[in-house]
């Protein structure tokens, strides 16, 4: 079904018109990290735990360009006090529902801002045992970083604002806008 850009373009009072990433320019990346995963694992299988809600859109690009046996789960977490704690809590809203130990995992998440939160789930996920941990993350925030933790894939580095769409939320909205694009309320 063909889109009208001027109804995407108006989700609640979401006004916004230019897409700093369009789905066009996200689905071709998506397609390039997931033939870049399938070379990087030859003869493997992978697991993929999508960090919900934010990886829905990039998780489901991903996969389709993953030609390897391909398990996928899913965690949700929520992170606590960014702006009053330095180090960050982070709870775990909703566990793994299959073993990972012995395999190799791939975290796909939707953006990495201070890293609080991939730091915690690296550290969660390996102590299951898993043979091998990276991380795939749609966008990198390198500006709000406070943990030194990186993605192995990327597939955009991020400006210093707050974005919208293709599974990001603002208190939950507009993750269905099928691009991403600065929030301007
Ligand atoms: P971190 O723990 O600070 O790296 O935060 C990561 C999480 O914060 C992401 O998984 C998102 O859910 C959320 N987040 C960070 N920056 C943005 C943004 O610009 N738009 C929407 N959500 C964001
Ligand atoms: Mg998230």
């Amino acid at each position: 079904m063909e889109r009208v850009e001027s109804e995407v373009n108006a989700v609640g009072d979401y006004k916004q018109g230019e897409a700093i990433f369009t789905q066009e320019r996200i689905e071709a990346r998506a397609a390039e990290i997931g033939k870049q995963i399938t070379a990087d694992y030859a003869g493997k299988e992978v697991v993929l735990i999508g960090i919900l809600t934010g990886c829905v859109m990039w998780l489901s690009e991903i996969m389709k360009s993953i030609g390897l046996d391909t398990a996928v789960d899913f965690m949700s977490v929520s992170s606590y006090g960014a702006a009053t704690k330095s180090s960050g809590i982070v709870k775990i809203l909703k566990d793994l529902n299959i073993n990972i130990e012995g395999r190799h995992v791939i975290i796909v998440e939707d953006i990495i801002d201070s890293g609080t939160t991939l730091d915690y789930l690296c550290n969660y996920l390996e102590g299951h045992g898993t043979a091998s941990l990276k991380v795939c993350a749609m966008l990198d925030k390198p500006s709000g970083r406070r943990i030194d933790i990186n993605a192995d894939y990327v597939g955009f580095t991020a400006p210093p604002a707050f974005l919208v769409g293709y599974g990001l939320d603002a208190d939950q909205r507009y993750r269905n806008l099928p691009y991403i694009a600065a929030l301007e309320v």
